[in-house]
């Protein structure tokens, strides 16, 4: 399957090549494939605002890039104190989205990189060699999990499923093909996959930009549908599992994802539907003991109140708020690459984070 998998890599969204970032441009997929080149922390940072490049994996990929880029040009500047400078690169890095912990772990790791210096080592040579390593890390755990989630789905129903994902989860959104949409892919290649509905995902249209174009783009039989279908959806089209991603997840098995992902475990549950929730252990932070003390996104209400350019709403505030909080109990099974959760809570979550990776 391993095989089968990479052959199925077909898209990418961030490469480093010749000493810069390049990132295709999500804001404006499907319609135009852009690639834009970045040589500064501040300009990756800016990037990860603006949403060029998104989803947790993704974004703690391009800010441990953002870091090399902060390191080469406070080495040039000749000043022995640069260490001391690039803090301001790892402050406006981490400052960029607040949710995601994957950017903050993966900041963590080129701190620690920083610290773990010899005498004599270059600087340079090793903050980029730690940063690809993050980027391939987390290309294996896309499979090591495609590989999990798909023997769950054959485990618990033999014949072809309808699943329902929410935002994007693919290839765009990590470094290799997936969390959430790398089972969904696995499990197509297997012939486990009857077709997959994708929400449209408001306001930023993650399912119906990304989601569907990558699952378009491989023949894989994609249904687009509004967010408020979910509930209809499960009880007329036989979904047998809702499959999602993850922005951080806490150390009782709390996860936060995008907006809508709460209320689709809410239908899930009442409709007897398998919640799956796929994401790398660098998702994972043991340092929260539960959801409620997960920071929340809110972008501006322009998101809403606007399409296009376009006023379309009424002359009032927009609260948009673009994660939210699904209770670990309303979660059938966490899978990472270091195995799988099922019914998670606080001491099963414990020991999976003893466990080495399993690639
Ligand atoms: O706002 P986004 O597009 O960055 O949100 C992305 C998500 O919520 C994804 O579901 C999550 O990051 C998992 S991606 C593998």
């Amino acid at each position: 399957m391993r095989e089968q998998l990479l052959a199925a890599e077909k898209v990418k969204a961030i490469e480093w090549r010749d000493g810069k970032l390049h990132l295709l441009d999500q804001r404006l997929l499907p319609r135009e494939e852009t690639w834009l080149a970045y040589d500064s922390a501040a300009g990756v940072a800016e990037a990860i605002r603006q949403m060029v490049v998104r989803g947790a994996p993704a974004i703690g990929i391009a800010a441990a890039f953002g870091l090399v880029l902060g390191a080469r040009a406070r080495l040039a500047e000749g000043d022995v104190d640069w260490q001391v400078e690039l803090e301001g690169d790892f402050t406006v890095l981490a400052d960029s989205r607040p949710t995601a912990v994957n950017l903050f772990w993966a900041l963590e790791r080129m701190r620690e990189r920083l610290q773990r210096l010899k005498a004599g080592e270059d600087p340079l040579l090793a903050l980029e060699a730690e940063a690809l390593g993050i980027l391939e890390s987390d290309r294996e755990a896309n499979l090591t999990m495609a590989q999990l989630g798909m023997e769950l789905i054959r485990k618990h129903q033999g014949s072809p499923q309808n699943i329902l994902t929410h935002c994007n989860t693919g290839a765009l959104a990590t470094g290799g093909f997936g969390t959430a949409l790398g089972v969904i892919r696995a499990a197509y290649l297997d012939g486990l996959v009857e077709r997959v509905y994708a929400d449209e995902t408001r306001p930023w249209l993650q399912g119906s930009r990304l989601t569907a174009w990558e699952l378009e783009g491989e023949g894989v039989p994609v249904t687009l549908n509004v967010d408020s279908a979910a509930a209809h959806l499960m009880k007329t089209r036989g979904i047998t599992w809702v499959i999602v991603g993850a922005d951080r997840i806490t150390a009782n098995g709390d996860v936060a994802n995008k907006i809508g992902t709460y209320q689709l475990a809410v239908c899930a549950m009442h409709h007897g539907v398998r919640f799956m929730v796929v994401a790398p252990s660098s998702t994972i932070d043991m340092g929260l003991e539960d959801g409620e003390d997960i920071p929340i996104e809110e972008r501006d209400g322009r998101e809403l109140l606007d399409v296009g350019g376009q006023r379309i709403a009424a002359n009032v505030d927009a609260y948009n708020p673009v994660f939210d909080v699904t209770p670990a109990d309303l979660i059938d099974v966490i899978v990472t690459e270091k195995g799988i959760v099922e019914r998670p809570d606080a001491a099963k979550m414990a020991q999976l984070m003893c466990r080495k990776r399993l690639h």
